[in-house]
This record gives C-alpha cells, sequence and structure tokens, in this order.
C-alpha cells in the first residue's frame, strides 16, 4: 500500500447524511491516514450518545463540546476530521476551520440526505423533512463560507468520492507521498 501524509488537518463539513465520516473513513483505509468522526470522539468523552447529551443537557451543550473538541483535533498531528453537520454554527468555530486546516464541504440536499440515513432518531436535529429542508438551506452558505473546496455527492459513491478527495488534497498539496 502506498502511504501518504498530510500536511494539514482535513475537515470534512456538510449536512447530516453527506458521508462525512464514510468518505473520511475510506481515504484512512485506502491511504494509510488518521482519522476522526468528532460524534464518534464526543461520545467516547462524554460516555454518552449525542442525542442522549442533547435529550438531558441541551443542543448549547453539546454545541460547548463541540466547540472545545475541535479546537483539541485541530491542534493534534494532522488528521481527516468528520465534523458534525453543526459544527459551522458558531463563527468561533468557522474562525478555527478557516484557519485551522484544508475544508472540504460535501453538498448533499435534505432530501437526498432523508433517503441515506438510516437511522433518523440517531439525529436530533433531522426530526421532519421540511424542518430539515429549511435548516439545510439557512447552512449552505455557511459550509460554503469555510469551505476550500465544495463537492457535489448527489448520485456518487463514497469510493468515487474519496479519488476525487485525495486528488484535491494532493493537487492543493496537503496530502504528500510519505518518503521513506
Ligand atoms: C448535527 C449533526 C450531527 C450531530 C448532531 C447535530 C447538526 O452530526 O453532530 O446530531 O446540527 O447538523 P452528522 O452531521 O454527522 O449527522
Amino acid at each position: 500500500m502506498e502511504l501518504y501524509e498530510l500536511t494539514r488537518p482535513v475537515f470534512f463539513v456538510g449536512f447530516m447524511g453527506a458521508g462525512k465520516t464514510s468518505v473520511s473513513r475510506k481515504l484512512a483505509r485506502k491511504f494509510g491516514l488518521a482519522a476522526v468522526d468528532m460524534d464518534t470522539y464526543i461520545e467516547r468523552r462524554e460516555g454518552r450518545k449525542v442525542k442522549e447529551i442533547f435529550a438531558q443537557d441541551g443542543e448549547e451543550a453539546f454545541r460547548d463540546i463541540e466547540q472545545a473538541v475541535l479546537v483539541e483535533l485541530t491542534n493534534k498531528d494532522p488528521l481527516l476530521v468528520s465534523c458534525g453537520g453543526g459544527v459551522i454554527k458558531r463563527p468561533e468555530n468557522r474562525e478555527v476551520l478557516k484557519s485551522g486546516g484544508f475544508v472540504i464541504h460535501l453538498r448533499i440536499s435534505a432530501d437526498e440526505a432523508r433517503g441515506r440515513i438510516g437511522d433518523l432518531s440517531t439525529r436530533p436535529l433531522f426530526n421532519d423533512l421540511d424542518d430539515a429542508r429549511a435548516l439545510a438551506e439557512s447552512r449552505m452558505p455557511l459550509y460554503d463560507e469555510v469551505a476550500d473546496v465544495t463537492i457535489d455527492t448527489a448520485g456518487r459513491g463514497v469510493s468515487a468520492l474519496a479519488y476525487e478527495v485525495r486528488d484535491v488534497l494532493e493537487r492543493e498539496g496537503v496530502l504528500c507521498r510519505q518518503q521513506k
């Protein structure tokens, strides 16, 4: 296997169901990189599920944890980081994303996302399709504000997206073949 390394952290942003975690995992496996999913990291750190944090402490408490974790992950050796869909809500996070690494927006519409998300109960902010459409629409400008690159995911599989991301990262000098 050809081994690669990252020169900067890579953040995947986009609406729920865009494939941020799957694409980042696929890249990690194919190219020998380390990947971290922010929600999984938060769940391990807190010892409870994201939906429990929302239910027990409310969204703002979750956002506080998410903000702290974003800074923590940005300061580690460069990783592939799949971010929760709401990471762009806080202006402070948008600044960290823009200045801390290379940001890829995996774009998806709420309608397509609904078809991809198996268990909606894991997504406390995706209850109703009309609400999700409105939320997606309000967030698109924020994803684009932080993104270095936007990739449309409509009708595309995880492997095709992973290879496209690899090409972009190589071209931008974010991903380099490891020197032995
Ligand atoms: C959220 C997205 C979720 C998770 C939480 C809030 C959001 O992550 O962080 O439920 O506000 O869009 P995914 O985008 O990985 O589903």
